[in-house]
């Protein structure tokens, strides 16, 4: 069953939407080099592959559907934050609008019978808790942080040893 028009449309948006968030991480990445937290700008490339992997199973799941891939113009990201606190609010309240945006798609899906498509759509249900906790947890921590040089020291050491993520071959982008 080919994919419908409107359901590509959405899962195109998506696509660039995570490229988007692919370039939000990084420049949340180039704010802490900025100010010399290194272990949260490797926290931040790592996420930046992460979004970028999230494109291609989008990218992936057009092709094997019969449809077209729109590669669309990325908006510029926000550059400067309040503070460290904020960035990470910022990164939950994005993951929270991503999710939000998966589920809308995966309303069209079921609306109608793509099988495939929620197929795909279940991978990412399951990766968007994650995502949301990953930074809802680094959100809390760094409230509790506060202005405490040294605990921030610590938390930017623990972010700098998340392991990187590796590519996945092509053909494992498919659900
Ligand atoms: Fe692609 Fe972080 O959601």
């Amino acid at each position: 069953m080919e994919i419908s028009k409107e359901l590509e449309e959405m899962i195109n948006d998506q696509l660039n939407f995570e490229l988007y968030s692919a370039y939000i991480y990084l420049a949340m990445g180039a704010y802490f080099e900025e100010i010399n937290l290194s272990g949260m700008a490797h926290w931040m490339e790592i996420q930046f592959q992460e979004e970028f992997n999230h494109a291609m199973r989008f990218y992936r799941h057009i092709f094997e559907r019969g449809g077209r891939v729109e590669l669309r113009a990325i908006e510029q990201p926000q550059k400067d934050y309040a503070s460290v606190l904020d960035v990470w609010e910022t990164a939950y309240e994005h993951e929270k609008l991503v999710t939000s945006r998966i589920y809308k798609i995966a309303e069209l899906a079921e609306k109608e019978g793509d099988r495939a498509a929620l197929t795909m759509l279940n991978w990412f249900y399951t990766e968007q808790v994650e995502e949301e906790e990953k930074t809802m947890s680094i959100r809390d921590k760094m409230k509790f942080i506060g202005d405490n040089i040294s605990g921030l020291y610590h938390l930017d050491q623990e972010l700098g040893a998340r392991p990187p993520v590796e590519a996945p071959p092509a053909e494992s982008f498919a659900p």
